[in-house]
């Protein structure tokens, strides 16, 4: 169905939300099928929709510099991909879409997937589509695609529903596995910016790559991938923060092998462990982007995001389980 509606009709401007995730366990492995653990975080970002003279993107989310720059086109694809989906022409029914909020945006944080489901969730406002939650889920999921080909949906699912999730992508194209997990209480983390962007697309295509060259290598580090995943569920469910933080070191270590750090995310990890992180890790695309500190108590969040800051990152200080 398409909307051909005459700026006048609908003259009001409406607003929907997008949470920034990050990944505690199985990014790129999550892409074959593999469960991962994400967590959503407290920013988000803003997305309003009006009726303009003429189409319009004002992107005003607060961002790593670069990032905008380095994500334009790809932005630029997801956007088209959103519209199609909720059957809506912009040439027709010109809109100004403004992206906002307090989710600083860079590599690793879901900014794509967050903007995606904001911006779906607006849409669903101005033309009053109906869509509920599972509808939301799957046009910001379509608007992934447009940052890289065939995205897991874990970024675009905890954009939309929030929480902490065990996710399982069907790779026959069914229903994804998604369940909501409980902590017994919140706990503190801290992600550390390299302020490096990397693209989705290309990472996860050297990946593919790389693991059709290395078959035997890959199988063994999925294997021993999918007993850290198993056994983080059980411990997060437990607050068992000393596990969380060790299998969180072992599944930076399968990362690494995968070739997915860089000097600066070794820094970062090496500084949080070096100042009582119990656990670190690479936490999204990898190469670049965000690393993730386990730092159970405020106190401990203070002492390695102080320690990060020193070597000269910005740090964000969150909690995950809230
Ligand atoms: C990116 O946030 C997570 C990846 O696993 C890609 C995906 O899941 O689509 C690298």
């Amino acid at each position: 169905m398409n909307f051909y509606l005459h700026p006048q009709i609908v003259s009001t401007m409406s607003s929907g939300i997008g949470y920034g995730k990050t990944i505690l366990f199985g990014e790129h492995f999550v892409v074959y099928g593999l469960p991962a653990i994400a967590s959503a975080l407290g920013s988000k970002t803003v997305a309003t929709v009006e009726n303009a003279i003429k189409y319009e993107l004002v992107d005003d989310r607060p961002a790593t510099p670069g990032y905008k720059k380095e994500k334009f086109d790809e932005q630029v694809e997801s956007n088209k991909l959103i519209y199609k989906a909720c059957g809506i022409d912009v040439e027709k029914t010109p809109l100004k879409v403004t992206l906002a909020g307090d989710l600083k945006v860079a590599s690793g944080v879901g900014a794509s997937a967050a903007s995606a489901a904001a911006i779906a969730r607006a849409l669903n406002e101005h033309f009053d589509l109906g869509y509920d939650d599972a509808r939301i889920n799957e046009v910001a999921y379509e608007g992934e695609k447009g940052y890289h080909g065939k995205p897991s949906g874990i970024d675009n699912t905890a954009a939309v529903y929030g929480g902490l999730i065990w996710f399982v992508k069907n790779l026959s194209g069914g229903k994804n596995t998604m369940d909501l997990l409980k902590m017994p209480k919140p706990v503190e983390i801290v992600l550390g910016n390299t302020g490096l962007t990397s693209s989705t697309k290309e990472v996860v295509e050297d990946v593919k790559k790389d693991r059709e060259a290395h078959k035997n290598k890959y199988d063994r580090i999925f294997t021993e991938y999918i007993h850290i995943a198993d056994s983080a569920k059980a411990a997060l469910l437990k607050g068992d923060m000393k596990s969380v933080g060790r299998l969180m070191d072992q599944n930076h270590g399968l990362l690494n092998e995968m070739n997915l750090s860089c000097d600066e995310l070794e820094l970062l990890v090496e500084t949080a462990r070096d100042h009582g992180a119990p656990g670190a890790k690479l936490t999204g695309t990898g190469r670049g982007g965000l690393m993730i500190a386990l730092t159970p108590g405020k106190a401990l969040q203070e002492k390695v995001a102080k320690a990060i800051e020193k070597e000269g990152f910005e740090t964000f200080r969150t909690r995950i389980g809230v």
